[in-house]
């Protein structure tokens, strides 16, 4: 019974169980789960965990919607689990069905391997290439240098874009739309020196010119972010890259002046 003497709302979580060493193939095992208003998937499966199995595995750490690591395919949709609350992914049965991200190898139940993910993130060469010649004061950008990057920064890596991404499952040499939106924003950054190199890397066939523009990418991000958008515009630069990169050496000169926005 509930405090006010209500009988509590249960609810069907099935979890996809795997364990590779002694399993054949992937099972479901179902528990039953109390609903209460906050209650959100993750608060279900450490419930699940903590008082009916212990051996239920699965990643998180936040529980704030930032490390990424929580990303899973609930109810047929890749979400975040720790900002999803339970009561929004039940089905017309009263199930809500937890398998792990899609077309990534599976380390055991929830947990999959991520490395094929991160090996393409390093491809990119996320990291900032600035000018030797740094200014002594903040770097300025103006306030339509920081909206052409289109919140490309608050991409959190979990993963939802990359194993929605029909062009991933097919075909693993795909750069994917994760680090092409890492792309992106290091190519639009006004204070990167690399923006043709990283152009030329990204425009070829396993690169910007591999997206179907199936738009999965964009329906999985938990962050709202478009990835096929940024792909799109890399497509564009890829194509008139010289011009692009001396334009940016130009723009690199005015680094420490004052920015006149329109
Ligand atoms: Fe960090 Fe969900 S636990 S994003």
């Amino acid at each position: 019974m509930t405090t006010n003497g209500s009988r509590p709302r249960m609810v069907t979580v099935r979890v996809q169980r795997f364990n590779p060493d002694v399993d054949e193939k992937p099972y479901f095992d179902e528990f039953q789960v109390e609903l209460t208003p906050a209650k959100t998937i993750l608060d279900a499966l450490h419930e699940i965990k903590t008082a009916q199995d212990g051996s239920v595995t699965y990643r998180r750490s936040c529980r704030h919607a930032i490390c990424g690591s929580c990303a899973m395919y609930v109810n047929g949709k890749n979400i975040l689990v720790c900002n999803t609350p339970l009561r929004d992914k039940i089905d017309e049965e009263g199930t809500v069905t937890i398998r792990p991200l899609p077309y990534l190898p599976i380390i055991k139940d929830l947990v999959v391997d991520r490395s094929s993910f991160w090996e393409q993130y390093e491809r990119v060469k996320p990291w900032l290439i600035p000018s030797a010649d740094v200014p002594e004061k903040e770097f300025r950008m103006s306030s339509e240098e920081v909206a052409a990057l289109n919140k490309a920064e608050t991409c959190i890596m979990c993963g939802a874009c990359y194993s929605a991404c029909q062009v991933i499952a097919m075909n693993k040499r795909y750069v994917g739309p994760h680090a092409l939106l890492k792309a992106f924003l290091r190519v639009l950054d006004p204070r990167d020196m690399a923006p043709s190199e990283r152009l030329a890397d990204v425009g070829d066939q396993d690169g910007v010119f591999r997206c179907h523009t199936i738009f999965n990418c964009i329906d999985a991000c938990p962050k709202d972010l478009d990835p096929t958008k940024a792909i799109e515009t890399l497509r564009k630069l890829a194509q008139k890259r010289q011009a692009f990169e001396a334009a940016r050496r130009d723009r690199q000169r005015m680094l420490n002046e004052p920015i006149a926005s329109s």
